[in-house]
C-alpha cells in the first residue's frame, strides 16, 4: 500500500531544539531614551527592584515564528491525520465553524450587551436551544454546561432539586452501569448521591433483571449511555424507563454518544427524561483537551423550571434574556452567561451547513466506519462483546499478546505509522481494550491505512519482529516516562532553564 510511506511522514521525526536563544543577538532594540531617565529607585522601593537582568530569549521574529511552527507540526492534531478515539469522539472541526466564530461582530460580543443589540445573538443561542430540544426529543434545553461532565452535574442537580420539590428527599441513590464512563459516577458522587453498579450482560447491554433491587422509593436516577460505551444500542431501554418511572426515578442519558443516532432516534421518545449532549463530539465543535466546550443539557417540560438560567426566551419576533424562570425552583448559574457562546456558535453553524438529512447522513456514515473497520481488524484483534455495534469498535488485545504486545506497547507502536492510537483499556470491562472510533469524517483511504497500521504491527509481532524494542521509534519524542511525566510535569517553560544552559 504505497500511501502508507507518505503517511508515516505526518509528524516530522527530528525533535526541534527547543532552545535557540543566543545572548547577544537581541530580537528587539528599544528605541533610544528621548525623555530625561529617572533612576528607578526613585519610583520603587528597594524589594521591589530586580536583583538582576530578566531572563528573556534573544531572538529574531523569523526565528520566533519558524520555531513555534516546528513545534506545531511535531503536535499530532485532528488537521494532521485521523484521530480514532473512542468515546473521546475526534472528529474534524469544519472551517466555516471558525470563520463565523471569528467575526469580530461574534468573537467580539459583549455578554452584557442591550438586548435590542444583540437579537441575532439571542436568535443564534434561541435556535440551537430549539434545534437540540428537537434532536433529543426533549424540549427544554440549558446551554451553559461547559462540558460533557458539568452536563452530567448540571442535569442531576435538576434531578435532585426536582425530588426536593415534591418532598422526596429520601431518593439519593444513582445507579449506573459498569460500562459508564468515570465522570458519570463521579458527578453523582458530587452532587451528593450515592451510587450503585450494575453489570452489563453477555449480549453488551443492560437488563431490567439487573435493575430490580433499586426499582424502590430510595431510587433517584439511572444514568445510562445510549448507545453505550460498547458501541452498542442499549435496547431494553424503553423497559428500563418504564420500570424506572414506575419506581418514581428519572432516567438519564449520557448522551456523548448521541453522534450515533442523529435523526433515527431520540432519546425523549425511548423514555429519556434528562440527558447531556457533548457539542464536540456530535456537533463537531473543537474538543480542545478538556475545554473549553459545551455539554448542554435537555429534558422533558415538566423538570424546565429546574434548569440553569439564564435561557433566551421568545415573545413575537424579539428575543430576550431569560434570567430566572422561576427563582424558587432553578439550580441557578453553572457557567458565566449562556456559557461557551463561541463553541455554541460553531455548533449552530454546523447543525445549519448541513440540516436535518445531513445529521442522518453523519450517523449513517460514523456507524459504516466504524462498522467497516471492525469487519477488517476482528480476525486479529477480536471483540468481547460480539455483536451488532454502531459509531464504534471495541476489539481488544487477546490475540497479539499472545506474540508479546499488549494494548500499552500496541498503543505505542501506532505512532510509528503516523496513527494516533485508540483509546486504550476502557471501558474497563473489556480486559485489554481497544476503542475504536473513527467518525463519520474519514475517508476510505485514511480507514483503509489505520487498518493497515494495525493489521501491520500484529504480523510484524507475529513473526518476533518486535521482541525486545521499545515503540515508538519514529516519532520525534521516542518512549516517554509515563510515570515521571505524570508526577513531575513540566508544563512551561522556564527562565530559569535557560539559565542553567
Ligand atoms: C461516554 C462519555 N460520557 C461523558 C464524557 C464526559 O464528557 P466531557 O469530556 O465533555 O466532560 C465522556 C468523555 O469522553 C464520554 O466518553
Amino acid at each position: 500500500m504505497s500511501h502508507i510511506q507518505e503517511y508515516q511522514t505526518v509528524i516530522p521525526a527530528e525533535p526541534v531544539i527547543f532552545e535557540l536563544s543566543q545572548d547577544e543577538k537581541p530580537g528587539l532594540r528599544l528605541p533610544t531614551l528621548t525623555v530625561p531617565k529617572t533612576e528607578p529607585s526613585a519610583v520603587f522601593s528597594h524589594s521591589e527592584l530586580r536583583s538582576s537582568e530578566p531572563c528573556l530569549p534573544q531572538l529574531s521574529e523569523p526565528e520566533v515564528v519558524r520555531h513555534f511552527t516546528r513545534l506545531s507540526m511535531q503536535n499530532y492534531n485532528i488537521d494532521a491525520s485521523i484521530y480514532p478515539l473512542g468515546s473521546c469522539t475526534m472528529k474534524y472541526n469544519p472551517r466555516i465553524n471558525e470563520d463565523l466564530a471569528r467575526m469580530p461582530e461574534v468573537a467580539l460580543m459583549h455578554p452584557m450587551m442591550p438586548e435590542q443589540l444583540c437579537q441575532g445573538h439571542l436568535q443564534m443561542i434561541y435556535e440551537l436551544e430549539q434545534d437540540l430540544g428537537e434532536i433529543s426529543g426533549l424540549p427544554a434545553v440549558s446551554l451553559q454546561p461547559a462540558a460533557g461532565a458539568q452536563g452530567e452535574f448540571s442535569a442531576l442537580k435538576v434531578a435532585a432539586a426536582y425530588f426536593a420539590s415534591r418532598g422526596e428527599a429520601e431518593r439519593t441513590v444513582v445507579v449506573t452501569p459498569d460500562s459508564a464512563h468515570g465522570t458519570n459516577p463521579a458527578s453523582a458522587a458530587l452532587c451528593g448521591f450515592s451510587l450503585v453498579e450494575i453489570p452489563t450482560g453477555k449480549d453488551g447491554i443492560v437488563s431490567v433483571e439487573a435493575l430490580k433491587d433499586f426499582l424502590n422509593g430510595r431510587l433517584a436516577v439511572v444514568m445510562m449511555t445510549n448507545p453505550n460505551t460498547l458501541g452498542r444500542f442499549e435496547s431494553n431501554i424503553e423497559d428500563i424507563a418504564r420500570a424506572v418511572h414506575k419506581a418514581g426515578g428519572l432516567v438519564y442519558c449520557d448522551g456523548a454518544n448521541l453522534n450515533a443516532i442523529l435523526g433515527y432516534a431520540r432519546p425523549g421518545d425511548f423514555g429519556v427524561d434528562i440527558m447531556h449532549i457533548n457539542l464536540h463530539k456530535t456537533f463537531s465543535t473543537p474538543h480542545g483537551g478538556g475545554g473549553p466546550g459545551a455539554g448542554p443539557i435537555c429534558c422533558r417540560a415538566d423538570l424546565e423550571p429546574f434548569l440553569p438560567t439564564p435561557r433566551v426566551q421568545k415573545k413575537g419576533d424579539r428575543f430576550y434574556t431569560w434570567v430566572e424562570q422561576d427563582p424558587k425552583k432553578t439550580v441557578g448559574k453553572v457557567k458565566s452567561f449562556y456559557g461557551n457562546y463561541g463553541v455554541l456558535v460553531r455548533a449552530w453553524t454546523y447543525i445549519r451547513m448541513i440540516g436535518p438529512e445531513g445529521l442522518r447522513e453523519t450517523a449513517k456514515n460514523a456507524v459504516l466506519s466504524a462498522n467497516y473497520i471492525k469487519a477488517k481488524l476482528k480476525d486479529l484483534y477480536p471483540e468481547t462483546f460480539e455483536g451488532p455495534t454502531l459509531h464504534e469498535a471495541v476489539l481488544c488485545d487477546k490475540k497479539i499478546k499472545e506474540h508479546g504486545i499488549t494494548t500499552a506497547e500496541l498503543a505505542k507502536m501506532l505512532l510509528d505509522y503516523g496513527v494516533h492510537p485508540p483509546t486504550v483499556y476502557f471501558p474497563l470491562i473489556v480486559s485489554g481494550a481497544l476503542m475504536i472510533e473513527p467518525t463519520e469524517t474519514e475517508n476510505l483511504e485514511e480507514l483503509d491505512r489505520f487498518i493497515f497500521a494495525m493489521r501491520d504491527s500484529f504480523e510484524r509481532a507475529a513473526r518476533g519482529e518486535t521482541k525486545g524494542q521499545t515503540f515508538p521509534t519514529k516519532t520525534p519524542r521516542t518512549k516517554i516516562d509515563e510515570t515521571a511525566a505524570a508526577r513531575k510535569p513540566t508544563l512551561t517553560w522556564q527562565a530559569s532553564q535557560r539559565a542553567e544552559k
